[in-house]
């Protein structure tokens, strides 16, 4: 009844809201294997997340699909129910939605050309810094809004020192940072792993350099005043993890 007479007093402005039986997720699908637009179609880990989500709890699911900015403000807003988008829990984004439980360990790594001899012999953390700091107005590209951002420009509330003489440029996607690279306009990528090794695999002339930078938890965002979907939806990763569900898509999308 309650949920009857909200729905009546926000109709109009929040019909999509309204419509009871969907389960509205928030994604950026511009970040293969995670979420990406195949034929037309939106595929990846966390859309079949999604759907696995949404039919254990009887709803439709309803993807928007947004610029990454917008994911966690999204949910926040109540403009959707949940989001999953790669999206890292960090303490900034805990402030304004709930994360669910982890569903997949991430880190920060670095795209060079092939062929740039400077990062050559790499073997650490430490190196792959000591490395960036050591170029001149090194060239970052990064994806808008990302960790990724945040880790290259230094930021305190992720605790990222960040590179004092790095020239550090956003872009919409990584497929837009890798045209930009191969044109010699940056020196390096630093964005999230698995997308990093899809598009080094996608890209000839491109490397991965196999060293974490960061240390990173994948959630799924949730709005906070919805403990009871968070509760559900933990129940249901957890269910996930345990019958190997959840292995099977992460394998169905990504294979090394
Ligand atoms: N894990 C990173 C973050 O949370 C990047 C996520 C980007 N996701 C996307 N769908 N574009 O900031």
């Amino acid at each position: 009844m309650r949920a009857l007479l909200l729905c009546a007093t926000f109709i109009g402005i929040l019909v999509s809201g309204c419509k009871n039986n969907d389960l509205t997720m928030a994604t950026a699908a511009n970040f293969a294997p995670f979420e990406y637009v195949n034929g037309g179609e939106l595929q990846g880990i966390d859309i079949d997340i999604a759907k696995i989500i949404a039919n254990e709890l009887s709803k439709e699911l309803s993807i928007q699909d947004m610029e990454f900015d917008s994911v966690v403000q999204a949910v926040a807003s109540s403009n959707a129910d949940i989001a999953l988008s790669g999206l890292t829990v960090n303490e900034t984004r805990k402030k304004v939605v709930n994360f669910s439980d982890t569903y997949f360990n991430a880190s920060q790594m670095v795209i060079i050309k092939s062929n740039d001899k400077r990062f050559a012999d790499l073997k650490t953390k430490e190196d792959v810094i000591k490395t960036i700091n050591k170029i001149k107005n090194i060239k970052i590209g990064v994806q808008a809004g990302t960790t990724g951002e945040f880790y290259s420009k230094g930021d305190k509330d992720w605790g990222f020192d960040g590179f004092k003489n790095a020239n550090i440029i956003s872009f919409a996607n990584g497929g837009m940072a890798i045209t930009s690279l191969l044109n010699n306009q940056l020196d390096i990528i630093i964005i999230d792993e698995m997308p990093a090794r899809v598009l080094v695999k996608a890209n000839n002339g491109t490397s991965l350099i196999d060293i974490a930078l960061t240390d990173e938890k994948y959630a799924i965002a949730v709005n906070k005043n919805n403990k009871e979907l968070l509760n559900k939806i933990n129940a249901i990763l957890n269910k996930m993890q345990q019958d190997g569900r959840m292995q099977e898509i992460i394998n169905k999308h990504y294979s090394r």
